[in-house]
Parts: C-alpha cells; sequence; structure tokens
C-alpha cells in the first residue's frame, strides 16, 4: 500500500520555486561577495522584502534562521516564561536550556496572567490548529509583559492576525512553507533594534544566502509557497469535513489537526492500524498533549489523500 505521510515530514517545495530559488542563488554568487559582511540585523534588501510581505517597516524587523533561532535572542526578555501546551515541544526545551524558568500553561489561563512572559503561536497552533479570539489577539498589545507570537502558519490561516505592537513580539519562519532546510525566519516588533547583537550574530544565515531569499521574495517566490500553503489548509479543512469537526479538537484552522482517542485506544494502537491502511501520522503527546491522540498534519498531501486518511480515522472510532 502506498503511504500517506501526515507524520510532518515536510517534502520538497514545489518545482517551480526550486528552479526560481536556485535561479535566484546562481545570481547572487555571482553579483555578491561571498565575504561582504551583514549588520547584524540582516541584510537590508532582505529586511525590505520582508516587511513588504508582512506588512510591516525594515527597521522593525531582524533576520533568523527561524523559530527556534529566535530564542537565545529573546531568551533574555522571557526571564520567567509561560510557554502554551500543547505546543512544538523544541520552544520550551530549548528556553528552559538558556536558563528561562517555563512553566506550561493552557492558553485561557496564560493570556489572562500578565505577571511573566508569554509564548503561543497563532494563526493555527501546531497541533491543534487552534486560534487566538480576535479579542485576545488585540488585548496583547497591553501586556506589561513580553508576548512572544509565532507566526509560523501565518500563509496556511486567513485568521486575523496578532497586533504587533507594545510588548508583542512576532517570530516568523519559512520552515512550514519550504520546508526545514530554508533555515530563514524573522523576528518583528518595537524592541528590535534593542535586541542583543551578539545573540543576532549567532542566529542569522550568511550574508550571501540572505541576499539569495532577498530575490526569491522580490521575484514573487512566496507566492509560489502561499499556494501550497493554501492548498495544505484546504487539505485539511476537507479531512476535517470528513471525519466530523465533533471528533477534532476545537476551535481549528491550517495545516494540523488533533484527534482524540476513543476511551480505550492508544496512540501507539491507533498509529498501527493507521500504518496498516497505509496513512503514517504521530502521537498528540510528542507536542505536550496530555490524552491519548493522534496529530496529523497536510502540508503537502493532497485533498483526495485527506479524504483516505479521513476513512482511516473514521475506522478507528468503530
Ligand atoms: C509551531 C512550530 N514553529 C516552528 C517550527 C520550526 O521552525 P524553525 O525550523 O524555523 O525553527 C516548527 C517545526 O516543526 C513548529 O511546529
Amino acid at each position: 500500500v502506498p503511504i500517506i505521510d501526515v507524520s510532518g515530514s515536510h517534502g520538497e517545495p514545489n518545482p517551480e520555486a526550486m528552479a526560481l530559488f536556485r535561479q535566484c542563488l546562481r545570481a547572487v554568487v555571482e553579483s555578491v561577495s561571498p565575504a561582504e559582511p551583514a549588520a547584524p540585523h540582516g541584510v537590508e534588501i532582505l529586511r525590505t522584502a520582508l516587511a513588504a510581505q508582512l506588512d510591516d517597516v525594515p527597521d522593525r524587523i531582524v533576520v533568523t534562521c527561524g523559530i527556534r533561532a529566535a530564542v537565545p535572542v529573546l531568551a533574555p526578555l522571557l526571564p520567567q516564561l509561560a510557554v502554551e501546551v500543547p505546543s512544538f515541544e523544541d520552544i520550551p526545551a530549548l528556553a528552559g536550556s538558556l536558563g528561562c524558568v517555563v512553566e506550561r500553561v493552557p492558553w485561557p489561563t496564560m493570556t489572562l496572567d500578565d505577571s511573566r512572559a508569554i509564548w503561543l503561536t497563532h494563526p493555527s497552533r501546531n497541533p491543534d490548529g487552534a486560534c487566538l479570539p480576535p479579542e485576545t489577539a488585540e488585548g496583547l498589545s497591553h501586556r506589561r509583559r513580553p508576548a512572544v507570537v509565532n507566526e509560523v502558519y501565518r500563509w496556511h490561516s486567513s485568521a486575523h492576525l496578532v497586533p504587533v505592537t507594545g510588548n508583542v513580539v512576532a517570530v516568523g519562519s519559512l520552515a512550514k512553507v519550504w520546508g526545514p532546510a530554508a533555515r530563514l525566519g524573522w523576528i518583528r516588533g518595537d524592541t528590535v533594534a534593542e535586541l542583543s547583537k551578539a545573540a543576532l550574530r549567532i542566529s542569522s544565515p550568511p550574508p550571501l544566502v540572505q541576499h539569495a531569499w532577498a530575490a526569491f521574495i522580490d521575484r514573487n517566490g512566496l507566492d509560489l509557497l502561499r499556494r501550497d500553503a493554501e492548498a495544505a489548509a484546504a487539505s485539511c479543512r476537507r479531512f476535517s469535513d470528513l471525519v466530523g469537526c465533533d471528533l477534532l479538537a476545537a476551535p481549528r484552522d491550517g495545516p494540523s489537526a488533533l484527534l482524540p482517542l476513543p476511551g480505550q485506544l492508544s496512540a501507539d494502537e491507533a498509529l498501527r492500524r493507521l500504518a496498516r491502511l497505509g496513512v503514517k501520522a504521530t502521537a498528540g503527546r510528542h507536542f505536550g498533549v496530555r490524552y491519548e491522540s493522534l496529530r496529523l498534519t497536510f502540508i503537502g498531501v493532497s485533498s483526495s489523500d485527506a479524504e483516505i486518511v479521513a476513512q482511516a480515522c473514521r475506522a478507528l472510532f468503530t
């Protein structure tokens, strides 16, 4: 049986985007000196290209190697940190290893407590696709302590975005639209000018690579990636409609869905049963979920494959 992989292993970006990036790399190798250093905040034309895409201004953006690379840069601002649960578990692990005192806190509790910094993912949180209610998103700007918002799924969702003002800092990455090899991301907000230059130096890609991404974005490369992001979200919606939204953790949007399992069924047994039907998924526990559950993600998965996955998942409930 051919395997449908909804476990989160990112395939290659679409061929058109790959060809464009290769062209951009070749062009910058000829036009930019590999010995040219960049400012710690990033190559200016990339900051400008990103600003245009993110509806922001270059001075409020610094270039990083991605979401995880932002953690050591922001850690000094986050001595006491509430990290959302469930979530992408590398974040609390990294923050803890850098000396932040980390506690895992579910959303409504974390956003109501302003006694320490918070880290959350919006829109379309991994693993359950949850989005903040609009009034909570707006309210983050009034916090006294930093609120770090992971916007890695901004192109997979039509949900409102968090206004990045006051103590809100947004962190982003191309990891979910290009794949983990992109190693390109950003931090944006009012306070980026004050970030440690030394930390930025260890968290940013080489200038030549930054030039290549700037050329890619200027030549509308992100439009090609955005199309795939929208297709992933559409496949996830198809899955959700067929499996039944009442079975899923709600409310949700974007490429990922979390499926709580019926009483006696363990995640490991459910994964075995899905594997026999040609579906590869992941246990929710890898994202801090404390009940037996599966996380499915539809990046690179067609709508017709999403229908097969839904059928296989429904069979777990019979
Ligand atoms: C919510 C979330 N943010 C970020 C990442 C990774 O981003 P980066 O590779 O830019 O650190 C992941 C990875 O799988 C993720 O699930």
